[in-house]
């Protein structure tokens, strides 16, 4: 899928965010090896710990489709913030080789990177074999 329909769909997804703590505006969208779509917005917890980023629930949302492999990710909010660590390590269990990601801004400013630049020397499940 293009880049500019992720977006789309990203954006509408962080309307989606229950953040009553932050009132940060995440949405997620991303495609997987079969072209399948997911999306997903960040949700938060009293218990602040049990919070969950945007791109944990829609990658989540896939692989409990067992769509395992990620292949394009689109990050949205207002003002571009990449993804955390913990959704990086996350990202690492289920990219493709090629896998991209994009973070965009309200603005429409765009940084699109590949997955092995944003987090270079990840632990993989490769390491365990
Ligand atoms: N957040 C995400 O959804 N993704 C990230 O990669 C960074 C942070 C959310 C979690 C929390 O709801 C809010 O942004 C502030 O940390």
């Amino acid at each position: 899928m293009e880049s500019k329909q992720l977006r789309t769909l990203a954006l509408e997804a962080s309307k989606n965010a229950y953040s009553p703590y932050s009132k940060a505006h995440v949405g997620c969208a991303l495609e997987t090896s079969d072209g399948s779509i997911y999306t997903g917005c960040n949700i938060e917890n009293a218990s602040y710990g049990g919070t969950i980023c945007a791109e944990r629930v829609a990658i989540l949302k896939a692989v409990s489709d067992k769509k395992m492999k990620l292949t394009k990710i689109y990050v949205y909010t207002k003002e571009g913030w990449p993804p955390c660590g913990m959704c990086r390590q996350v990202m690492s269990e289920f990219a493709a080789d090629n896998l991209e990601v994009i973070i965009g801004n309200e603005a429409g400013v765009e940084n699109k990177i590949k997955f092995s630049d944003l987090m270079p020397l990840s632990f993989t499940p490769d390491h365990l074999v």
